[in-house]
């Protein structure tokens, strides 16, 4: 790393990032009912080691005591989602008073201690009974996701001033409803293409439901995880591998949310499918709701190519399945780029955050940029001295947050970064194997033991300078 010292302006958001399944625990508790994560990760092999969110790392007890750990590493924000089967068990009806007091006493404690909450509403935990209605690849669920929201917003609104929708749509839909490796694990192409539509559909619903509720000062965003797709040559057969692959992981959010209409090439490419009579003529307006900050979630860029008799091996960083997340273009080859790797098997490279930092500043002109998500994994594990050293992580925060720095320098108007995540936790599909956290959770005792990735990271955000 060659960038040197350097300062971030005053006012920039140091936060770290959780979301409820993975951390909360207590399940069963104060009139939660299952999502569709409760019955996925209860299903034999769907989790690796039949891992649940059961009691995951338990803060749903230990709150209080997680609020203060950020406030003494120095940590100004914190961003968290809501339950939403917490708050609104069936999805529908009014909202359990005793799942929103959580929510009350977390923004609470975050006040007190000076860090500023940043509320996403939707981190994958869709009701059970919303699903077994049909889930996001039935319209209704757009429309049960913005009362939620409404509900939300009239619980909290006066103390929330930064409001996230959805968090990383393209999951929920093609990992979802698509490969199937995410919950609730179906495998129907057609399936995941209504849901990235009702996905949208219902972030510009819940956006008007918010607008409607919230104060002015209220910032409305959403966090997308938009690839950084590179093709492996220069062929047309790989530029046109990486236009697929841009339209079904990027193109297919942002055309309606930030221009109101569907890309042609995305309708084209899967018009063998489905002639996408589920999207109504408003609908794509509706999703282009005015946006605040667009939150862009960042871990490693991808490479892809035209098919040409290849292994077939998928290096595109979404788990294994015999179903492909990509409807019409399951032909595209991901390629392992090559150089460093986390223990996900991602790669390190901090340019893909700088061109979607870039790229966004072009596309959404006027609207903020938060990093609401970036962070590697790596098998951290307690030294002799009990402390955890994770040399790695430091390394890999350090060249991702000069990327921002370089960005900003160049246009890019980013207001905060957002560390995934505060502690290790529950990793989807991975279970506890893999650890996120900049501090260590002893899952045996809940003991937590902040990294020296904590420490180094609470000192950038005290002071606002990324040292050498
Ligand atoms: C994105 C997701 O939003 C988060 O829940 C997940 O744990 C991280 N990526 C790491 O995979």
């Amino acid at each position: 790393m060659t960038e040197g010292t350097d300062s971030f302006p005053p006012g920039f958001l140091w936060g770290s990032a959780t979301a409820a399944y993975q951390i909360e625990g207590a399940a069963r508790e104060d009139g939660r009912t299952p999502s569709i994560w409760d019955t996925f990760s209860r299903t034999p092999g769907k989790v690796l080691g039949g891992d649940t969110g059961d009691v995951a790392v338990d803060h749903y007890h230990r709150m209080r005591d997680d609020v203060r750990m950020m406030a003494d590493l120095g940590l100004n924000a914190y961003r968290f989602s809501v339950s939403w089967p917490r708050v609104q068990p069936t999805g529908r009806g009014p909202a359990v008073e005793r799942g929103l007091d959580f929510y009350r006493a977390l923004t609470d404690e975050l006040l007190a201690a000076g860090i500023t909450p940043s509320l996403t509403l939707y981190h994958w935990d869709l009701p059970q009974e919303l699903e077994d209605a049909g889930g996001w690849p039935a319209r209704d669920t757009a429309y049960r996701f913005a009362e939620y929201a409404r509900l939300v917003a009239d619980a909290v609104g006066d103390r929330v001033e930064l409001w996230t929708t959805l968090n990383e749509p393209w999951c929920s839909a093609f990992l979802g409803y698509g490969s199937g490796v995410h919950a609730p694990g179906r495998t129907d192409p057609v399936a995941a293409l209504r849901a990235a539509h009702h996905l949208n559909l219902g972030h510009g619903l819940a956006v008007q439901a918010l607008r409607a509720a919230l104060p002015a000062r209220a910032r409305i965003g959403v966090s997308l995880n938009p690839s950084a797709v590179r093709p492996l040559t220069e062929s047309e057969g790989d530029l046109d591998a990486r236009r697929r692959i841009d339209a079904l992981a990027n193109r297919i959010f942002t055309g309606p949310m930030l221009r109101g209409a569907y890309p042609a090439d995305l309708l084209a490419d899967t018009a063998h499918l489905t002639d996408w009579s589920f999207v109504r003529d408003a609908d794509p307006a509706t999703a282009k709701a005015r946006l605040d900050f667009l939150g862009v979630n960042y871990y490693a860029p991808a490479v892809v190519s035209a098919a040409s008799g290849s292994d077939g091996s998928r290096h595109d960083g979404h788990g294994s399945s015999d179903h492909s997340p990509w409807p019409g273009s399951e032909s595209v080859t991901f390629h392992q780029p090559p150089g460093e790797l986390t223990a996900m098997d991602w790669s390190v490279d901090p340019t893909g955050l700088y061109d979607l930092l870039v790229r966004y500043a072009r596309e959404a002109p006027g609207t903020d940029l938060l990093v609401t998500e970036n962070g590697a994994a790596y098998d951290d594990k307690p030294g002799d001295d009990g402390a955890v050293h994770d040399p790695d992580r430091i390394r890999y925060l350090h060249g991702h947050l000069a990327a921002v720095r370089r960005a900003m320098r160049d246009g890019a108007g980013v207001r905060g970064y957002f560390l995934w995540s505060l502690m290790d936790n529950f990793e989807w599909a991975y279970g506890y194997s893999k650890r996120f956290g900049a501090v260590y959770v002893d899952y045996e005792t809940q003991e937590r033991i902040p990294k020296s990735s904590a420490h180094w990271y609470g000192q950038v955000a005290r002071t606002g300078v990324l040292p050498y």
